[in-house]
């Protein structure tokens, strides 16, 4: 009787389990497109440590994020003007030079209604310059 009884457990435990299983699987499955074609990237966060980028990548990052008048919308002061982000810890958010390379070639994709452009005519030298500097503000 006794063993009867533990089989049964075990087949309600697996089936339990199935059903679990399933669920993840499908709302991964289910969702996960959904937030990517949204454009819902995820921050890199701090899953990815802050880079070290040499000296003078940073001082030509630095002078294309003033070139191209970043400045006019986002301060970088730990103070946000008029709910656009400060970028003084930018690196702490999006550590990923990658990351930041996309959000700034493709913003608008990831953000349509943003007021930000996408900043696809840059040289890949300027842009990888430009996403290191902001990567390494820590
Ligand atoms: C017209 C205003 C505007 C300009 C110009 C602009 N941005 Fe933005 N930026 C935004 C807004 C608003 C957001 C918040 C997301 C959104 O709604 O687009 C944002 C988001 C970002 C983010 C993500 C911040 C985070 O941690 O969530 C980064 C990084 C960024 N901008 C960098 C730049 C750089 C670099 C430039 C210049 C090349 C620039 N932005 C120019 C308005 C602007």
């Amino acid at each position: 009787m006794k063993q009867v009884k533990d089989a049964g457990l075990r087949a309600v435990a697996i089936g339990a389990g199935v059903i679990v299983l399933a669920a993840v699987v499908i709302g991964v499955f289910r969702f996960q497109p959904h937030a990517i074609l949204q454009g819902a990237l995820p921050p890199s966060g701090p899953r990815v440590p802050i880079p070290t980028v040499d000296a003078a990548t940073l001082v030509q990052g630095e002078a294309i994020y003033k070139r191209e008048k970043c400045t006019a919308c986002h301060t970088m002061t730990g103070v946000p003007i008029g709910g656009i982000p400060d970028l003084l810890h930018e690196g702490q958010r999006n550590a990923d030079i990658a990351w930041q390379m996309s959000n700034l070639r493709e913003h608008k994709r990831i953000h349509p209604n943003s007021d930000m452009g996408n900043y696809d005519k840059l040289p890949p030298d300027d842009l990888r310059a430009l996403a290191s500097y902001l990567a390494t503000r820590e």
